[in-house]
């Protein structure tokens, strides 16, 4: 695992000014939650630097793409999007922006992308984000030609950059996103992630915890560690992640906590009991299993088999009280069977997920997957991921209804999208609220003025989907 010793540059809240008539700069972010947590870096930073962070694709003058390689869908996306905000400047008669591509795809394809149509002039890696206001201010500026040879790809790995959002920017209303470590040293054989964010390497714990103080003092009760496997954090050797969260849990104000994403492997006993012991901890586990079948697991390298998963989620009932779970399939992995299918389907009525995350098997290249044959084919596939959504939308039926009548404690998170349809109506009208469970369940319910933050109770009435409906209780 890297880890690393001495001075840490100083990649938090601004860089020096670098110049008149700065420009204006539209983010927009694709992927997992570390994209957002390194958008909100990259806005610091470009803020601090002196540039004007607009809302909207056409107020700007610069756009940066953050983008995500996991699948060759998430990945066809941003090339399309970029076609599309290079049209939207020819239709309405504006300059062409200056576009950037950030995150995963910019490590995963660098100089690629600044070739053919659908080209972007700035191409910039997940450690390198302190070189955008430098490499921005080029680019725009006036005097300087824009076809100038500048350096416009900056890729590859540093152990030492770790960025930090700026609390004030964070837009989640009550649970902070802080990345405690970045990279994976898993190289499970499908994954694209351990190439496009490099080996392992944690934030130090001194650096965590100031984060967080931040956090509180600027009003959040929340936080949720991230990282593509925050159970393996160990600072040098000698703080693991158990010991990790007793730290955070020592912050006077800070309320809850909670994490993603939980290998199986890492779900040791001891961090289960940290977990059902401390107060602040959420209930709550993402521990992608991704299969169900042995044979397929092995071929995938998670370093567990369905049966010790199991026994994993039998010690989590035993040690967290009120735990629930939620996970990451992948349908159609080179060789998988109709038996191994199977097999994920019985894990799936077994666990009962709160939430399952499921994908077609996409290939990426370079990974040690792509050298096996991608034999299922992709109406196979298709098949294979409906079946697998309509067994966990059964199974989750069958939890759901057990929670019916049953009255919660949740913390309003802010104002929900649902709404009451005429002939569906469930006796409420709106405005309608949302609440979360610290075993992160969401009850929407109704009423003209909740303060978000505020802990209050509700009586599960019925659900929609994954959303319970509730009535506020005195
Ligand atoms: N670090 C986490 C998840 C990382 S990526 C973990 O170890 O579980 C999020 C999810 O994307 C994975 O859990 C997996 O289900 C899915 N995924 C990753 N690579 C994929 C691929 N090549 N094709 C389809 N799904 C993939
Ligand atoms: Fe990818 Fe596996 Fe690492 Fe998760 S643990 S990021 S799936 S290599
Ligand atoms: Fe995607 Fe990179 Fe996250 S590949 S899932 S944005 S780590």
């Amino acid at each position: 695992m890297a880890t690393f010793q001495g001075d840490l540059p100083d990649l938090t809240q601004t860089a020096a000014p670098v110049g008149e008539n700065l420009a204006s700069v539209y983010i927009e972010t694709y992927g997992c939650q570390m994209n957002v947590y390194d958008s909100q870096a990259i806005n610091g930073l470009l803020e601090g630097a002196g540039y004007n962070i607009v809302q909207h694709d056409l107020e700007a003058d610069v756009i940066l793409l953050n983008t995500c390689s996991i699948r060759d869908l998430a990945e066809h996306k941003v090339i399309s999007r970029v076609g599309e905000l290079r049209h939207r400047r020819t239709k309405t008669e504006m300059p062409q922006p200056v576009i950037g591509v950030c995150g995963c795809m910019a490590e995963r394809m660098g100089k690629d992308l600044r070739k053919g149509k659908r080209r972007v002039d700035l191409v910039v890696g997940v450690d390198n984000y302190d070189t955008l206001p430098g490499l921005i201010s080029k680019l725009t500026a006036k005097t300087i030609p824009q076809h100038a040879h500048e350096r416009r790809t900056v890729t590859g790995h540093r152990s030492d950059a770790h960025y930090v959002a700026p609390p004030s920017l964070y837009p989640i209303n009550n649970s902070h996103l802080v990345t405690i470590h970045k990279g994976c040293d898993y190289k499970c054989t499908y994954c694209i992630v351990p190439y496009t964010r490099g080996p392992q390497s944690e934030k130090s714990p001194e650096a965590i915890i100031e984060e967080i103080s931040g956090i509180v003092a600027g009003g959040g009760r929340e936080v949720t560690l991230l990282g593509q496997n925050v159970t393996a954090y160990n600072w040098q050797q000698n703080m693991d992640f158990a010991k990790l969260v007793e730290e955070v849990a020592e912050i006077d104000g800070l309320e809850r906590i909670r994490f993603l994403t939980g290998h199986p492997t890492d779900m040791h006993p001891h961090l289960m009991d940290t977990i059902g012991r401390l107060e602040k901890v959420c209930p709550w586990l993402h521990v992608p299993v991704q299969s169900g079948s042995d044979r397929v697991l092995r071929r995938m390298k998670r370093l567990y088999t369905s049966g010790q998963y199991l026994e994993m989620v039998d010690y989590a009932r035993q040690a967290i009280p009120n735990v629930t779970f939620s996970t990451d399939f992948i349908v159609g992995f080179p060789g998988e069977t109709e038996q191994d299918f199977q097999d994920t389907l019985e894990v799936t009525r077994k666990v009962k997920y709160d939430q399952a995350f499921c994908f077609k098997y996409s290939e990426r290249p370079g990974v040690p997957a792509a050298k096996l044959n991608d034999d299922v084919p992709d109406v196979e596939k298709k098949r294979r991921l409906a079946e697998l959504l309509a067994v966990q939308e059964e199974t989750w039926n069958a939890v759901a209804d057990t929670c019916v009548g049953q009255v919660w404690p949740g913390v309003v998170e802010g104002q929900a999208k649902h709404q009451s349809k005429p002939g569906q109506d469930d006796g409420q009208k709106g405005p309608f609220w949302r609440l979360r469970t610290s075993n992160n369940r969401k009850i929407i319910v109704s009423a003209d003025e909740l303060k978000i933050g505020a802990e209050l109770k509700a009586r599960i009435n019925g659900y929609k989907n994954t959303s319970f409906l509730g009535e506020l209780q005195d």
